[in-house]
């Protein structure tokens, strides 16, 4: 068992923090990271109405057993949900745990994350933005590196050297993400000074993620080098699967094709199309150089257990005593 202050906070098992992914992350997947010992995190982006937020959080309240978490997406969107809506149903539903994802801190929500003692968690890729977070009173920071699957920001600075620089920046709990698939990554987190890790990308190859298994076995086949950054062109600048899809994008990046071109070529409906039918080739799909790591497709209660497992082992032999 690894206990830090992180799991203090959020009341789980394990320091491990399972990514929001989108689509993905509905409520069974998220019932079945949180009851696995992580903390599984809803992405209420995937829902347009406030209504149909509310019978996913109920779907969810059903399933799970263990503290979970709601994702509120600020980044730029299409087609943006009603946040206020979306966050009222949160509160309605006794949500008490809420990750915010965005270049900028959700001020205009802190007074009800206060007034209803929600945890508030801010996920960013820059130590400025964690030090905003941790000035308006989040409870925790979550910081990616570059290397990871999704928002890379704009500094491009590694896992590596943005955890220790944050963990310096600020007196709240830092979680390291970004490139973190195995007990190796845990034990070097903490070691950094993080009190627990954000695990995205390697979750995607876990029996009960909900992807096609075709899409499965093309991922397990992934180097560290299989990946990209797109859409940086529109200050969105992504990291995604270096597939045909993704080289579409870059191309009409490169051409200077108008912003509608390059948002409706990186269109989640093609992405789907991808997690259901197992067209690898249909869509962009955010993945990180971790995955070139990954070797097997455990539950992710396998994952979860052996993660910890080996972080402890390597703790171990680094110090004997
Ligand atoms: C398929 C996929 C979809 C993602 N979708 C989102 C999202 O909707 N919102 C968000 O904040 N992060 C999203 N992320 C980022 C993850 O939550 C997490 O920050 C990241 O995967 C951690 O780095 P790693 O991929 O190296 O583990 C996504 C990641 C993946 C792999």
């Amino acid at each position: 068992m690894i206990k830090t202050k992180v799991t203090e906070i959020l009341g789980i098992k394990n320091p491990v923090i399972c990514g929001t992914m989108m689509a993905l992350t509905g409520p069974e997947f998220t019932a079945v990271c949180s009851n696995a010992g992580g903390l599984g995190i809803l992405a209420s982006a995937i829902y347009r109405k406030a209504e149909l937020l509310r019978e996913a959080l109920q779907k969810l309240k059903s399933l799970v057993k263990e503290p979970f978490a709601v994702n509120m997406n600020l980044f730029p969107m299409l087609k943006p949900p009603n946040q206020m809506k979306h966050l009222k149903v949160m509160i309605d539903e006794g949500v008490k745990i809420i990750e915010t994802s965005g270049h900028e801190a959700p001020e205009k929500f802190l007074h009800l994350f206060k007034e209803h003692n929600i945890t508030w968690m801010h996920k960013c890729a820059g130590v400025r933005y964690a030090k905003k977070a941790a000035s308006l009173g989040a409870d925790i920071v979550e910081v990616v590196g570059w290397e990871n699957g999704g928002h890379v920001g704009k500094f491009d600075i590694g896992t590596f050297v943005l955890t220790p620089a944050t963990v310096d920046a600020i007196d709240i709990p830092v979680i390291a993400g970004g490139g973190v698939v195995d007990g190796r990554g845990l034990a070097a987190a903490l070691a950094l000074g993080a009190e627990g890790v954000l695990i995205g990308s390697r979750l995607l190859i876990t029996k009960e993620c909900p992807i096609h298994d075709n899409l499965k076995k093309a991922l397990l086949n992934c180097t560290p080098y299989d990946t990209t950054i797109v859409l940086r062109s529109v200050n969105n600048a992504l990291r995604v699967w270096h597939n045909p899809a993704a080289q579409n994008i870059l191309e009409l990046e490169e051409s200077g094709a108008p912003d509608t071109e390059l948002f409706k070529a990186a269109s989640g409906m093609f992405t789907r199309k991808m997690y259901e039918e197992g067209d690898v080739d249909a869509g962009m799909m955010t993945i990180g150089q971790g995955l070139g790591l990954c070797e097997d497709i455990p539950t992710v209660k396998e994952l979860i257990e052996r993660v910890v497992k080996q972080a402890e082992e390597i703790m171990r032999k680094l110090n004997p005593s």
